[in-house]
């Protein structure tokens, strides 16, 4: 069997991270995502591209899409890399869904459902690693010992566009251009819905269940 490639979509908190890490450990497969390249290029210069901000992280932290330019580039470079991959955070409008499908099939699109309220819980709880980019949460998903890694032992932090105010926001753009972007995939044979409302190990389940059925 060839590895799966598989591309997880749903809102900002949706827990695409989350299970991004167990697809990748499980089935071998490269974890492609584009907001973590862009976390660690956050203050690349692209003022010559003439757009509203100079770097990727003036987007970021506004709850913004970075321009598709940018966010393509990133992408091609590791889908030319990958022997199977999981894709999280891309595409996240039609423009972005309509580059991927021209440079690789899909065998698996899961789409992670999860109620508004619900994501901004997560999403202002969250505590992420910046060593390994392992996730946690204050509440959901704790660390063994609080505010310290389990995977590496780093000192945890909070992502800056956690805030409440710039989760809406990035909600917001989600619903305008990523929404489209479910309905463009829905119905294909490679797509199916996940309840995303579970625990992690349930959701879990599903995921598993879903990519072996499509691999
Ligand atoms: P990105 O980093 O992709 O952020 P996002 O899509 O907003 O998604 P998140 O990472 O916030 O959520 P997640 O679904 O991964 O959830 P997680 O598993 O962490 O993008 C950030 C920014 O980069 C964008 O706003 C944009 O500016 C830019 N960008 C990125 N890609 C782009 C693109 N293609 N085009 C243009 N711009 C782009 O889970 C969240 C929390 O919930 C965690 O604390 C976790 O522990 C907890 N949790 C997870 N699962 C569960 C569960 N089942 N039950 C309870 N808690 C759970
Ligand atoms: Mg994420
Ligand atoms: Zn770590």
């Amino acid at each position: 069997m060839s590895k799966p490639r598989v591309l997880l979509l749903g809102a900002p908190g949706a827990g695409k991270g989350t299970q991004s890490s167990r697809i990748s450990d499980e089935f071998g497969v490269d974890h492609i995502t584009t907001g973590d390249a862009l976390r660690a290029n956050k203050g690349m210069d692209i003022s010559e591209l003439g757009f509203e901000f100079d770097t990727p992280g003036g987007f970021m932290d506004a709850g913004e899409l970075v321009p598709d330019e940018v966010v393509n580039e990133i992408v091609v470079t590791a889908l030319d890399n990958a022997d199977g991959f999981v894709l999280d955070g891309y595409p996240r409008n039609i423009e972005q869904a309509e580059f991927l499908d021209e440079r690789t099939d899909l065998d698996a699109v899961l789409r992670l459902a999860v109620s508004e309220e619900e994501l901004v819980d997560r999403l202002t709880g969250r505590r992420v690693c910046p060593e390994c980019g392992e996730n946690y949460h204050v509440e959901f998903d704790q660390p063994e010992e609080s505010g310290v890694c389990d995977e590496c032992g780093a000192e945890l932090t909070q992502r800056e566009d956690d805030t409440e105010e710039t989760v809406r926001e990035r909600l917001r753009v989600f619903a305008e251009n990523t929404e489209p972007v479910i309905d463009h995939y829905a119905g294909t044979e490679a797509y199916a819905e996940i309840d995303g409302e579970g625990t992690p190990d349930e959701v879990w389940e599903d995921v598993q269940a879903a990519i072996e059925q499509r691999a």
